[in-house]
C-alpha cells in the first residue's frame, strides 16, 4: 500500500513537473509586440548612457562598461523577459509606465522614480526592447 502510494505520488510529481514547464513557458516572452509607439531606441540608449538617470549605477547594461551596478537586475535580455520586476507583464505600455514611475505600479519596488518624461520613457523602453541576448555584455 505504501509503495503504491509513493508510486502514485512519483507519477503525480512527474506530471506536475511537466505542467510546471508549461506554466513557466510564457516567462520567456516572444519578441513580437515589443514595438514602442513613438520610441526612439538610439535616443533611449543615449539617455541611459548619459549617466543622468543613474541606470548603470544600479544595473549592468550591455555596451556600458562602467559602472555596472548590482542593485537591480542586469538589463541584458530584457526584451525576452516575460515580466518586468518579476511581476508586471512585459508589454510596451507597461514598460513605459514602469520606467516613468516604478513605485506607482509596484509599491515595494527597489527601483526609484528617476524622473523620466513620457517621451524619454518611450525612448528608453524602445532601447530596452533591443536587448534580446541575455548574455550580452
Ligand atoms: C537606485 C537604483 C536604480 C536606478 C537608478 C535605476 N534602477 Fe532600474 N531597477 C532597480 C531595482 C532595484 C530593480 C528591481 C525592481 C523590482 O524587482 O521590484 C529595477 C528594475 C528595473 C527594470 C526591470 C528589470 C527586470 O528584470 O524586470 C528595468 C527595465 C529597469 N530597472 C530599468 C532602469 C532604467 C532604464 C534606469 C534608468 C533610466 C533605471 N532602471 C534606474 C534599481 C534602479
Amino acid at each position: 500500500m505504501r509503495i503504491r502510494l509513493s508510486l502514485v505520488l512519483l507519477g503525480w510529481l512527474g506530471l506536475a513537473g511537466c505542467d510546471l514547464s508549461a506554466t513557466y513557458a510564457p516567462a520567456t516572452a516572444d519578441l513580437e509586440n515589443k514595438h514602442v509607439h513613438d520610441g526612439d531606441a538610439a535616443r533611449g540608449f543615449s539617455l541611459v548612457a548619459s549617466g543622468s538617470y543613474g541606470c548603470a549605477a544600479c544595473h549592468a547594461i550591455p555596451g556600458i562598461r562602467t559602472p555596472k551596478g548590482v542593485a537591480g537586475p542586469p538589463l541584458a535580455g530584457m526584451a525576452r523577459r516575460g515580466f518586468i520586476a518579476g511581476q508586471l507583464p512585459n508589454k510596451p505600455g507597461v514598460m513605459v509606465a514602469f520606467l516613468q514611475d516604478p513605485p506607482a505600479l509596484l509599491a515595494t519596488t527597489g527601483m526609484p522614480n528617476v524622473g523620466l518624461t513620457l517621451d524619454e520613457a518611450r525612448d528608453v523602453a524602445a532601447y530596452l526592447y533591443t536587448l534580446e541576448q541575455p548574455d550580452a555584455e
